[in-house]
């Protein structure tokens, strides 16, 4: 499509298209950007994928378009490297499509283009229809920079001994070997998956990148990453906070009964488990997780998500009774409302696999957290969150003493308060950041004012 062309079509509100990679994770976050786009007044679209398609309901001031992903009857519990490729290849003709019949049929004008890091075929259709695009990266700007520094030069890194595992990463302190942020077989991260890394961090002709962060909190890294994308960045996180529409982005149905459980509980009491979107466990480790908040003797509301026990439909593993020993001192629920839940103030610490939204929504509601990481960014993100910011414990094993003890120490000693502490601090850095002069607030009037003067 010529810009010629589309420069002779009537005056409309500028239309953005948002393309989200479909888990849960970079939906989110790509779909609060919408509500932050539409409350400044531009339209809004969002190219999705038929596989974990939102729901419309939730956001009546979007306009949403279906894209035939190609991936009916696959499995997609678990985002494989053939399935990402093919999510990839399928949407390029859809996307193409709608994109010129937008422009052509309905002469819209379309200021840019918005989509995933991991939607990186994007690159290809703006660039034969000469649209501006920009990236949205959904993780922090630390988990991208050791990714770049460790692709930049593998070899230096991989593959590596065991005896290095507690090693530190050169140039990525306060990272070890066992934190190297990609899948690890045999000690080193296959060429495949290397090659997908290239291409998720690549961002291609983008003309900016938007970041699910604040300058107040990584600043230095991002100033680092930016140097090496050498285009306009705008952090303008964190992005739950800064939308204006709280409405629901759970693909799964969200149990609200919790909060009333949750009001029975005293003020920081009560423990938070959640192990995010994606992650399985295997039956060991639910059992070894059961005992061991059993064991605590704290009360706590945990998530254990349909399909996340390996081999399991959902809790058939936990041993029989174990509901009635833990009696009304414990919930278990299939999906929470967990921006809702981690602000009740009864909950006073989080067990999380340190995804980026979890590690971003339990910060900004004060509450300090157990590091359970299991894969991509959750190593890099529990190494800040217990080696930097000083606001979480890492769980060093996954037996039931272990757990029990750690729970008690965030939840009862003096290091519990004093990470308390740290992330009430925290939280009011990130308040100062969304204040009208705070570097997000800005960051967004600079980002508006780019996408608006983009070449129409
Ligand atoms: C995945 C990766 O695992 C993560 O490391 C990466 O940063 C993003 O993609 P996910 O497992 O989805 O993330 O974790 P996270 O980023 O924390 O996002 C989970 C989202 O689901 C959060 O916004 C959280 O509020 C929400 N959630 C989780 C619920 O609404 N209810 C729940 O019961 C559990």
């Amino acid at each position: 499509m010529e810009i010629q062309e589309r420069k002779m079509k009537v005056e409309k509100r500028q239309s953005v298209v948002l393309v989200p990679y479909p888990f849960q994770g970079h939906l989110t976050p790509m779909l609060q950007l919408g509500s932050i786009l539409h409350s400044q007044g531009f339209s809004v679209v969002v190219a999705h994928t038929e596989f974990n398609a939102p729901d419309y309901s939730n956001h009546p001031e979007f306009v949403f378009h279906s894209m035939n992903d190609g991936l009916q009857g696959r499995d997609m519990s678990m985002p494989s490297l053939e399935n990402m490729y093919d999510l990839n290849e399928n949407c390029k003709a859809p996307l193409k499509n709608y994109l010129v019949r937008m422009m052509v049929e309905d002469g819209d004008e379309l200021a840019c283009i918005v989509y995933d890091n991991v939607m990186f075929f994007v690159d290809d259709i703006v660039t034969q229809l000469r649209l501006p695009s920009i990236v949205l990266r959904t993780f922090s700007a630390t988990y991208l920079h050791s990714m770049l520094t460790i692709l930049q030069q593998p070899e230096k890194y991989l593959p590596f001994e065991d005896s290095q595992l507690l090693d530190p990463l050169p140039e990525l302190h306060p990272l070890r070997f066992k934190d190297v942020p990609f899948p690890v077989i045999d000690n080193t991260v296959p060429e495949p998956i290397l090659e997908f890394c290239r291409a998720m961090s690549d961002i291609g002709s983008s003309v900016a990148t938007i970041w699910n962060t604040m300058e107040d909190l990584e600043n230095s890294l991002l100033l680092r990453v930016q140097e090496h994308y050498k285009v306009p960045f705008f952090p303008i996180g964190p992005l739950h906070k800064m939308a204006p529409s709280t409405s629901s982005t759970s693909l799964l149905e969200e149990d609200d009964s919790c909060i009333e459980w949750l009001d029975r509980q005293a003020p920081n009491s009560v423990l938070y488990v959640s192990l995010g979107s994606l992650v399985k466990i295997d039956d060991k480790e639910l059992i070894e997780t059961a005992w061991g908040l059993a064991n605590s003797e704290q009360p706590f509301l945990w998530v254990v998500r349909p399909g996340s026990v390996s081999g399991f439909q959902w809790t058939e593993a936990l041993p029989e009774g174990f509901e009635k020993t833990i009696g009304e001192r414990g919930r278990i629920v299939k999906w929470a409302p967990q921006k809702q839940v981690l602000a009740h103030p009864a909950v006073g610490g989080f067990f999380t696999h340190c995804g980026w939204n979890s590690t971003l929504e339990s910060i900004c509601e004060e509450v300090p957290v157990i590091c359970r990481p299991i894969l991509a960014d959750q190593p890099v993100n529990a190494r800040y969150l217990s080696q930097i910011y000083k606001i979480g414990l890492v769980l060093e094993a996954t037996e039931r003493s272990v757990i029990e003890k750690t729970v008690r120490k965030l939840m009862l000693n003096e290091e519990g308060k004093e990470m308390k502490k740290r992330v009430v601090d925290m939280k009011q850095q990130i308040v100062a950041g969304m204040q009208i002069d705070g570097s997000s607030h800005k960051n967004l009037n600079d980002l508006v004012h780019f996408i608006s003067s983009l070449p129409s």
